[in-house]
């Protein structure tokens, strides 16, 4: 059966433009005037565009003594309502596991995904067991990003001896490393102080981790990433200080990515100063909410290029979990939702506002993190041969968010109130149709996994540098290199 988006613009990374949209065996198999098909799907006054991809999300995830509350279940099923049709999880093994036995976790998780997934794989801990594991990840898994926690000191975080060894095992794979940029070991010293002093509330949370433990972090993570030959990319900017490393090592021909979040665009640090615990609590996540400079640096770094790619960090807990925290701001699991939100969110506030244009829009909530996994076209592209992951975007669509009718599992929204204006009328994964005008169609296991090739083009082109800048022994006459 064939299907077809007829009437609609289709807009993408780098054009806008009238045509129709065939899909068939879920791809795309037509772009152009009066094409016909066994379904139709009319999409007149809707941009058609690439279906969103969040690179960095957490569902069901173990972590501060609980599990994330939204599963591949859920979580995805609240990815395609908003227009998202890929998700990229964190596969995450404690320390001392190997990365082999904790993807054979994530593997049994994820078979429940509505839309196409991929996995990162965090490095938690180092000896020659993951070194030798990651060739596998790599190579037989098609896994090619690998995430260093440099915060959450005495569980996830590595030391910079670690990530450096990691990096460079990263630049042979012709992997890319991300990061969370954080310094871990300063987090903990302010936060013992904090509590010490009788700070214990949710508020704490923000002043515990101020701009500067992120931009030094960042900063840090780059000049590594520079030295081990290897690109980097930075997860869930939050602030000046970290976007400026960013920006600055981008200058200088670093390939550098930074990725801010919707939460963190759209969302400020007054939310933790709330009188109602819960309410902050379940705003609690690392790096914490900012204030308005630091958005306003964040919008500025979609539009010049310096930012790339808006993600969720989607790691949902539910309000009683977040009340393990009370009495004690460091035990409320650090983490928030946005997955339904994230597309809607941003339209709203940055095409909405004319902070960016909506080839913009499809470049940072799509083509740009396609291009970076090294999926592209297949991903985030409207494209003869592209899977049919689509979005027929209704720009006149309105609703206020709510945790009322929401798709993920948890009891309130961060985003609650908030009116947005621009919304999915279909989300297509691989062609099926499984959001039409706000009806939700789910198949669970639908989803597939997506394999990544290594070695990307950004990945050769620097090999290719550091090879012909690597350093080499001089000759001299009459002394032997080698000392003998
Ligand atoms: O607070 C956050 N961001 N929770 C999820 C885990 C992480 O650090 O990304
Ligand atoms: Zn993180
Ligand atoms: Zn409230
Ligand atoms: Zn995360």
């Amino acid at each position: 059966m064939s299907t077809v988006i007829k009437n609609g613009t289709i807009v993408t990374a780098d054009l806008s433009y009238e045509a129709d949209v065939l899909i068939e065996g879920g791809k795309i198999a037509a772009i152009g005037p009066d094409l016909s098909g066994d379904e139709v799907l009319d999409a007149t006054g809707c941009y058609v565009m690439p279906g969103g991809i969040d690179p960095h999300t957490h569902l069901e995830m173990p972590f501060m003594g609980t599990y994330s509350s939204d599963d591949f279940e859920s979580g995805t099923r609240a990815a395609l309502a908003g227009g998202t049709t890929m998700v990229v999880d964190f596969a995450l093994p404690s320390p001392g596991q190997g990365l082999l036995d904790a993807l054979k976790m994530w593997d049994n998780k994820s078979t429940r995904a509505h839309c196409d997934y991929s996995f990162h794989m965090a490095i938690t801990w180092w000896d020659k067991q993951v070194f030798d594991e990651m060739e596998t990840v790599v190579n037989e898994r098609g896994i090619t990003t690998f995430k260093h926690f440099m915060a959450y000191k005495g569980s996830l975080m590595v030391n910079d001896d670690e990530m450096f060894a990691s990096f460079r095992r990263c630049a042979e794979l012709g992997a890319v490393p991300l990061v969370h940029a954080e310094n871990g070991d300063v987090v903990a010293e302010l936060s013992a102080k904090l509590l010490a002093e009788g700070n214990t509330g949710p508020e704490a949370h923000a002043y515990s981790r101020p701009p500067q433990v992120e931009g030094e972090a960042t900063n840090r993570a780059i000049m590594i990433a520079d030295m081990a030959g290897v690109p980097l990319y930075v997860v869930h900017v939050s602030c000046e200080e970290s976007h400026e490393a960013i920006r600055r090592a981008r200058m200088q021909g670093k390939r550098v990515w930074g990725e801010p979040l919707i939460q963190h665009l759209t969302l400020d640090e007054s939310e933790y100063f709330n009188a109602d615990w819960d309410h902050a609590a379940r705003r609690v996540m690392s790096p914490p909410f900012r204030n308005r400079q630091h958005q306003d640096s964040l919008w500025a770094g979609l539009a010049s290029g310096s930012l790339s790619c808006v993600a969720t960090d989607h790691c949902a807990f539910t309000t009683d979990q977040k009340r393990y925290g009370v009495g004690d701001f460091t035990k409320i699991p650090n983490g928030t939702g946005g997955l339904e939100d994230r597309l809607p969110m941003l339209w709203t506030y940055g095409v909405g506002t004319g902070r960016i244009t909506p080839n913009e829009f499809v470049a940072v909530t799509s083509t740009n993190i396609a291009k970076i996994l090294n999926v592209y076209p297949r991903k985030g592209a409207v494209l003869v041969g592209a899977d049919a992951d689509l979005v027929v975007w209704d720009p006149e669509k309105t609703k206020t968010i709510s945790a009322t009718g929401q798709q993920s599992a948890i009891d309130y929204n961060v985003f609650e109130g908030k009116q947005v204006k621009g919304l999915p009328r279909y989300t297509l994964t691989r062609g099926r149709v499984a959001v039409a005008d706000g009806e939700m169609k789910p198949q669970e296991g639908w989803g597939e996994f997506v394999k990544r090739p290594p070695n990307g083009a950004v990945n050769r082109a620097l090999s290719s540098w550091k090879a012909l800048t690597a350093p080499r022994a001089i000759e001299r006459a009459g002394i032997p290199a080698s000392g003998v």
